[in-house]
């Protein structure tokens, strides 16, 4: 399959996904990484992966319409089949979702539907939350609404700081995804 990783962020999921290609745990061809942040530490993690990487932000077009509309051009002229969010911090519209709904996948770092949106870790702390963990989901118009594909779950520990828990977090995000995109690559090439 070939596909796309959008990013806002350190990268350090999109990395992990490179990386699982590179190893061949992940049959999957990477076309680009792109990201809205020009100043997203994604765009620094992934060069060692030989993957191009575009960086443009939609304060740069006049619409979300258009900002859209320039990333389906991209996604077109690499002839990418799927999509993997991976930290890419905007909600997707309607010019994205017409062409990549069921195509377009995501990670967050919550057991969804608790805690959608900004800050998930810091909201199950805040709430005193016990269970947190990871969620997979196809990309649907709402904030982290989609159906889910994959979810695993773990403790919080008593005293557990966030920065403690956004650790595990990302360390179980690490294994499930590459590990869900492998599953959902095959699947859909069946349908092909
Ligand atoms: C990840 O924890 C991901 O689940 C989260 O952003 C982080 C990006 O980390 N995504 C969301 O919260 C989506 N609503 P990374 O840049 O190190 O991969």
């Amino acid at each position: 399959m070939r596909f796309a990783i959008f990013a806002s962020g350190s990268g350090s999921n999109a990395a992990r996904i490179l990386q699982a290609v590179q190893s061949g745990d992940l049959e999957g061809v990477p076309q680009f990484v792109f990201s809205d942040r020009k100043d997203a530490g994604v765009l620094f993690k992934v060069e060692q992966y030989n993957v191009t990487a575009y960086q443009f932000s939609p304060k740069e077009y006049e619409s979300k319409e258009e900002y859209e509309e320039a990333l389906l051009k991209l996604l077109k002229e690499h002839r990418v089949e799927w999509v993997v969010l991976a930290g890419y911090m905007r909600l997707i519209g309607d010019v994205l979702l017409r062409h990549y709904e069921g195509r377009m996948v995501n990670i967050h770092p919550s057991l969804l539907p608790s805690y959608p949106g900004l800050d998930a870790i810091g909201q199950a702390i805040d709430d005193g939350a016990t269970k947190s963990g990871v969620t997979i989901h196809y990309v649907d118009r709402g904030m982290d609404t989609g159906p889910i594909i994959a979810q695993q779950s773990l403790s919080i520990e008593r005293g557990e700081t966030k920065e403690q828990l956004t650790t595990r977090i990302q360390q179980l995000e690490h294994q499930l995804y590459p590990k869900t995109l492998q599953r959902v690559f095959k699947e859909g090439e069946a349908y092909q």
